[in-house]
């Protein structure tokens, strides 16, 4: 067994890069940077109590005796989750392939045209499945993305609509359950009232209702004809979301054919895991006409400086950052790995596939009905694709019936009234129908027949698609392995991730995602169970779900963990309104006022709105602290009315601030409560908490600090952590909280996207205390060290009251403008030549490169960055001091794609070799750029969303 031990894997410097760079720094030892760094008042009293680090054979055998704990049945449950076959070649060239899953958003378009393709490619399937105009790339879950129709339908409300203060929407009492729970959490903030009708007497009046929420086919699996209801809605109007299977719509008319205002769903059973409820992408569609109100990231087609097609993140981007909190939703990490994953499965079985696939899932629950109704079980839906909701005769035994199935390690749906259900799915198989027959038979005592090989069509004949779909080039090609292995690799050249080099975003922490850690995730032990089968077959999940809540409690202080939420953003909406629901307890329910600092991430004020707060904002000092006498003057101001403060910690500008104590005192002192953004918790693990500083309730982002990776913009996971005192009011589910009241609910499952917690799981046990805490000081000691060496040609923005900064830093970029015309951007369009990612562009502060180099960078690494940085810098002065034009230069025409380089015409002022490999060391390790500067604008005017013009 190798003695190995994890930690020096995940830790970029040796002991002895150690020594240098704090002996260049002028420090006899870590801890004395430490404590230069983190205030005294805020350090931990004693070392975290977490179990011993294990190497990665121990974990790898621990995390196989926790998966051997879950149980595989064949499972029928349906409701929104499906078996689904994951080829091979995607698991291997996309889900288990570091340049996809560590990949970062694409918000630097240039190096980032594979993932962009991709998920255009998703945003087609969807809006030709549905019909629809435009979607987007993604959503979290159905559920999540109901909310998300609703409030764009709330939204988008008339004049006229919203002056009659009209509120109610209408929604169908055959939808997911658990999409209802969402709904209703979501709803309540913004005081939406929800009405449920049945479909047969549903009366949409749009004198009381903005809109209608439906489900095609519905939760009983049935299929029904809303047309004339839509059409009423709309004279009515009101507008119309339809929430649907992609699977389905290969064989029914799509909702986009029928008015459908909003189309939305789950795209996990396109090849994506069940994995105990997430991750996968959800979709939304929408008209033309909405394209500036849906949520998400919308990928369209634009050009790049020299007129060569190109793809960028259209609109939406950023958005939360523009509009904080007027912006339209709070969604920022999404699903996008997830989402590229379906596009990929669409891709590979192409048009054809996919209808056969749906045929075949039709064709054998049609098999399946006809011997069940042979044998006297009636059928509640009359039509269906591949769901039945059946009725059992009174007489029958529901527990034993229940035991056999569980005997044969089968799982079906159990409802009152002696009422089950099945669904189908592309695994079912003929042997599947005749088990399935034969036990119903058996158990009935009737006589067997062989079950019949009738193809009878049990969907409405007149709902039946004619539409055709998928035309596009890329869905015609890709069929054979060879092909799809050699298109995805194509796209993969294009994109920076971490397998090529540091990726420096400030508040990103772009660390390893360690491949011990990423192992157990495609283990069918973990991604092969439904979400809502019973805890019994699920042992494996729990334990590491107790375990890891108890860890991450242990962690920030506090006394309480909630796994639920799918991304920070919809962590921190999460933890609001925990917050707000206390202060209703406690009789403090009018309590409504947050405050949230300039430099804070927009997705504070988004999601602290879509909570109900109102927001008002605290300014900070030229040093980038939180102004104390703005702060404490408007604590006491609204000291009737505040509700809490949300605050970074370290700062958004990469700042211990040591005001932080009185922050929290100021709030509980004036009524508040203290809600702290955790994106910075890599710079707290092991040396402060949020518990010890006094704050009330955190979310952390795991795909940040605990190793989950990025996928090229999400999945997340953004639980939360209260004190002791919040806890009871943290989120459950019907599903497992039986005997509680869930008005809180923030994701479909009961915990969100459990199919990823092996990662984090894995990154605490093999790390131990003593390995978090290492890394935290080596992310400070990163950080320091380049602010060292870059701070004479660059200038950092701020520093802490000793000079340090914490795991990050912002460097000065905004005097190069008047001096040669260079920006932030230039600059870091420029790093593209050299084989690197830009850090942060201009947040917190406009005109700067936010760096955070994580614990995970070697000092090789960071050196090669810093010489990069350096010769950037001597790069501008050439400009400065005229040796270069001021237009014409590397920076002015930066990033150079490979397209131009090896153009015959070479119309520069500069030579191509300057232009691409402007150190001798980039030839080494070349990345080359697939296209020029994009042009953001001309995309944005000229919206498109699909990849029919793209090829
Ligand atoms: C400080 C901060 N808060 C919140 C978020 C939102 O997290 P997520 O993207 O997981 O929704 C981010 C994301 O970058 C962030 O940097």
């Amino acid at each position: 067994m190798s003695k190995r031990r994890f930690v020096n894997g995940h830790i970029g410097p040796s002991k002895e890069d150690v020594d240098y760079m704090l002996n260049k720094m002028g420090f006899q030892s870590l801890d004395e940077l430490i404590n230069e760094t983190v205030p005294e008042s805020i350090r931990l009293k004693k070392p975290l109590e977490l179990d011993k680090a294990m190497s990665e054979d121990r974990y790898m055998k621990r995390i196989k005796w926790i998966a051997s704990r879950n149980r595989i049945f064949r499972t029928f449950i349906g409701m929104g989750y499906y078996n689904t076959y994951t080829p091979p070649v995607i698991i291997r060239n996309v889900l288990e392939n570091p340049v996809w899953y560590t990949s970062y958003t694409p918000y630097q378009a240039e190096i980032s045209q594979g993932r962009l393709e991709a998920l255009l490619n998703f945003q087609t399937v969807v809006s030709d499945l549905t019909a629809m105009e435009i979607a987007n790339a993604s959503l979290l879950d159905e559920a999540t993305a109901a909310a998300e129709a609703m409030l764009m339908m709330y939204n988008t409300r008339s004049r006229q609509q919203e002056k009659d203060g009209i509120k109610k929407c209408l929604v169908d009492r055959a939808i997911w359950r658990q999409t209802k729970s969402v709904l209703e959490t979501r709803a309540v903030p913004l005081a939406i009232e929800i009405e449920y009708a049945d479909f047969k007497d549903m009366k949409f009046n749009g004198k009381e209702h903005f809109g209608l929420i439906l489900q095609y086919p519905d939760a009983n699996g049935d299929i029904c004809d809303y047309r004339s209801l839509v059409e009423d809605v709309h004279k009515e109007g009101g507008k119309v979301s339809v929430a649907t299977d992609l699977l389905a719509l290969t064989q029914l008319v799509p909702p986009g054919e029928w008015g459908a205002d909003i189309v939305f769903g789950n795209s996990q059973r396109f090849g994506v895991p069940m994995a105990y409820g997430g991750p996968h992408a959800a979709f939304f569609a929408t008209k033309e006409e909405f394209k500036r109100s849906i949520p998400g990231r919308i990928i369209g087609v634009t050009k790049d400086v020299n007129g060569k097609k190109a793809l960028r993140m259209a609109l939406q981007t950023r958005e939360q950052h523009i509009k904080r909190e007027k912006a339209t939703s709070n969604i920022c990490t999404a699903q996008a790995l997830l989402a590229m994953m379906a596009g990929f499965y669409a891709i590979y079985h192409g048009k054809e596939g996919l209808v056969e696939i749906g045929n075949r899932v039709h064709n054998l629950t049609a098999k399946l009905a006809d011997a069940l109704e042979f044998i006297g079980i009636k059928r509640i839906n009359k039509y269906f694709f591949d769901t039945l909701r059946l009725k059992l005769p009174d007489d029958v035994d529901m527990d034993a019936l229940k035991a056999k199935f569980l005997l044969e390690k089968i799982n079906i749906l159990y409802f009152d009234n002696n009422e089950i259900g099945l669904s189908f799915d592309e695994t079912t198989t003929m042997g599947d129908v005749q088990i399935l027959a034969f036990i119903f038979t058996v158990f009935l005592g009737k006589p067997y027949r062989e079950v019949s090989k009738t193809n009878e069509i049990m969907m409405p004949l007149d709902l039946l698609r004619k539409s055709d779909f998928m035309k596009q080039e890329v869905f015609k090609k890709y069929h054979s392995e060879t092909e799809i292995m050699r298109y995805i690799k194509r796209l993969e050249r294009k994109d920076i991730s971490l397998a090529h080099s540091m990726i420096s975003l400030g508040s990103c922490t772009m660390k390893l995602n360690a491949a011990a850690e990423m192992f157990p995730i495609t283990w069918s032990e973990f991604g092969a169970l439904h979400p809502f089968v019973p805890i019994s077959q699920a042992q494996g999940y729990q334990l590491m779900i107790k375990y890891l809540k108890e860890d991450l409690a242990l962690i920030t202080g506090l006394e309480a963990t909630s796994l639920q939420p799918n991304s920070g953003a919809a962590g921190e909406y999460t933890g609001f309104v925990v917050i707000r629901k206390y202060l209703k307890k406690i009789k403090q329910g009018h309590r409504n006022i947050a405050l949230i600092p300039a430099s804070a991430h927009g997705t504070n004020p988004a999601s602290a709105v879509m909570a109900g707060f109102k927001i008002v904002v605290v300014k900070c000092d030229e040093k980038g602290n939180i102004d104390m006498v703005d702060f404490k003057e408007k604590a006491e101001l609204h000291s009737e009315n505040l509700a809490c403060s949300i605050i970074t910690y370290p700062s958004t500008h990469g700042v211990f601030e040591s005001s932080i104590i009185d922050i929290c005192n100021i709030t509980h002192k004036n009524g508040g409560q203290v809600y702290m953004d955790g994106a910075n918790m890599n710079a707290q693990v092991g040396l402060t908490s949020p518990g010890e500083i006094g704050v009330d309730v955190c979310h952390l982002n795991l795909h940040k600090t605990f190793a989950i990776p990025h996928g090229g913009g999400g999945p997340g996971v953004g639980p939360i952590c209260v004190a002791k005192h919040l806890k009871y009011f943290l989120p459950g589910h019907h599903f497992t909280d039986k005997k509680r009241k869930n008005d809180l609910v923030v994701s479909a499952t009961p915990y969100g996207s459990a199919g990823i917690f092996p990662i984090t799981y894995g990154y605490i046990k093999m790390m131990g205390a003593e390995g978090l805490t290492y890394a935290t000081k080596i992310a400070i000691l990163n950080a320091n060290y380049l602010a060292h060496e870059l701070k004479d040609d660059y200038g950092i923005v701020y520093t802490g009251e000793k000079g340090r900064v914490a795991h990050e830093m912002i460097l000065e970029c905004r005097n190069f403008k008047a001096t040669s015309g260079v920006t932030e951007t230039d600059i870091a369009k420029r790093l593209m030549d050299y084989g690197y990612h830009a850090p942060t562009l201009s947040f917190p502060v406009h005109g700067t490169l936010m760096i955070e180099p994580t614990e995970s960078e070697s000092l090789a690494e960071l050196d090669r960055f810093v010489e990069v940085l350096k010769n950037i810098r001597k790069e501008i002065a050439e400009i400065e001091s005229g040796v270069a034009d001021k237009e014409d230069n590397v920076l002015k025409n930066a990033p150079h794609p490979q397209y131009i380089i090896t153009a015959d015409e070479w119309k520069h002022s500069y030579g191509r070799e300057k232009a691409a490999y402007p150190l001798d060391w980039v030839r080494e390790n070349k990345f080359w750029i697939d296209v020029a500067r994009v042009d953001d604008a001309y995309g944005d005017r000229n919206l498109v969303c699909s990849c029919q013009s793209f090829q």
